[in-house]
């Protein structure tokens, strides 16, 4: 590398100052430490309250209220979008900064899984960069790893847990026996939980990353109204706990593979995992991704997948990239290339073992009446546990089935439903197979 390219200096406009955006500004402050090919400097930044405390000192760099004039301003040469959400703000900032041909850097996976293909276009319309590994899984390199370092093998599945929250909260449940919503609470107060945690909680923060995921390492279009997307907050304690007793962890599990040349399955739900698979083995908060691929086999990488310091150091990747050459396709391929479509999984072609977990009433015959359906339906039982019902009248039942078609145990539980035999929703949840 030459002297000149070695100083070069990219003037930064960093839209969003605030978990991500702040801890930025921190590791920019650090950057003599770091291993950076040349120099960042921030020229502008914008957020919502120009008074809001922030933990880092903003008072030499220029304040803007528009994000969308900083991402214009002539002393910006590269965007750096940390405002969050598909839509609104973030949206404008990212699409002005590439009209204008400059390279941006995202951690926005809503507005990646939303608008990825229409954005990716327009940045390799004006052959810029748009960057984004910090949308995906925190500070595990996945998106370079899959787009650069893994481009020759063939991907056939991609797994992870890919929220820290839903992974805390499971976690926790199994550790304490404590039901969802007190777990969600404490979860809340010690900062690992949003207020409204909606996003996280009902799988769609986990979908939008394993969309992104999809696209890069199946070369496909992403379509996020073809994820099928399920979240933990009907699990109850009781069916981690008898889980564990078929030594198994539930997990939330985000996965996309191939269906054929042309169709990409791409989906978020709770999955039973055994307890020696990698992913059961993830933790707290943490996050991790499983490839499996041809020639390699399987490749697991975990790590903390959210907090400003890690995520900031994505973002910082993607900065130091940008000193490494020309921009390549954001989604691995050209945007008019990704050729492979997203397709919903129907519960007819959604073949395998399943879980299903119940309180049943404290009747005499309510076990055999659930059992004969589940008969009747075809599903053949391959092991359960039945507890004593205690002083709450209900019995504690887990079956796992053999594998069978979803649409079946469906149709059984519905005739259950019909029996009142239960005291509340059954729970039906896949069981990952060994491979
Ligand atoms: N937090 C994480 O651990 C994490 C991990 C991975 C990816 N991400 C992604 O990173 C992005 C930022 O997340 P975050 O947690 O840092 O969010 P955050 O703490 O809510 O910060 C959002 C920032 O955007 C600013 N903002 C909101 N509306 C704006 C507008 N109209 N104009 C200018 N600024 C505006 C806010 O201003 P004020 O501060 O003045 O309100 C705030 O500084 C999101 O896309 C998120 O999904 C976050």
């Amino acid at each position: 590398m030459t002297d000149a390219a070695a100083t070069r200096t990219l003037r930064l406009g960093v839209a969003g100052l605030g978990t991500v955006g702040a801890g930025l500004l921190k590791l920019i402050a650090r950057q003599d430490e770091l291993r950076l090919p040349g120099r960042l400097s921030v020229s502008a930044v914008s957020a919502r309250s120009r008074s809001r405390e922030r933990g880092v000192d903003i008072s030499h760099i220029r304040w803007t209220d528009d994000p969308v004039e900083l991402a214009l301003a002539d002393d910006v040469d590269v965007v750096v979008e940390l405002i969050g959400g598909s839509d609104g703000p973030a949206k404008r900032t990212v699409e002005a900064a590439l009209k204008a041909g400059k390279p941006v850097i995202t951690a926005n996976k809503a507005l990646i899984a939303e608008h990825g293909l229409e954005i990716a276009a327009l940045a390799e319309a004006r052959n810029t960069h748009l960057l984004f590994e910090a949308a995906v899984a925190g500070s595990i390199p996945i998106v370079r790893a899959i787009r650069s370092s893994l481009s020759g093998v063939v991907v056939q599945r991609v797994s992870g847990i890919l929220n820290g929250t839903c992974n805390y909260i499971l976690s926790e449940m199994l550790r304490t026996g404590a039901p969802y919503e007190s777990v969600l609470a404490d979860a809340q107060r010690l900062g690992y939980a949003e207020s409204d945690p909606w996003l996280d909680v009902s799988g769609m923060d986990a979908a939008h990353k394993v969309l992104i995921l999809a696209s890069i390492a199946f070369g496909a279009q992403p379509d996020f109204s073809q994820v099928t997307v399920d979240g933990v907050s009907q699990i109850e304690a009781m069916d981690i706990a008898l889980s564990a007793k078929f030594d198994y962890r539930i997990k939330l599990v985000a996965e996309a593979f191939r269906a054929n040349a042309k169709t990409v399955r791409c989906r978020v739900a709770p999955v039973l995992v055994q307890k020696d698979h990698p992913l059961a083995q993830i933790s707290g908060p943490l996050n991790a991704v499983v490839i499996e691929s041809d020639p390699i086999g399987r490749l697991t990488f975990s790590g903390p997948g959210a907090g400003a310091g890690p995520t900031a150091a994505a973002v910082m990747s993607d900065l130091a990239r940008l000193f490494e050459g020309p921009a390549q396709p954001p989604l691995g391929r050209p945007a008019d290339q990704l050729t492979a479509q997203i397709a919903a999984v129907s519960s007819e072609a959604d073949q395998g073992a399943w879980f299903i977990g119940a309180s049943l009433a404290d009747r005499p015959g309510v076990f055999a009446a659930l059992t004969e359906e589940l008969a009747e339906a075809g599903i053949s039982i391959d092991k359960l546990i039945q507890e004593s019902a205690g002083d709450s009248g209900a019995a504690p039942v887990a079956i796992m089935t053999h594998p069978c078609p979803r649409a079946a145990v469906e149709r059984a539980l519905a005739k259950v439903a019909d029996l009142r035999i239960t005291a509340d929703a059954p729970r039906l949840i896949r069981i990952e197979q060994r491979s």
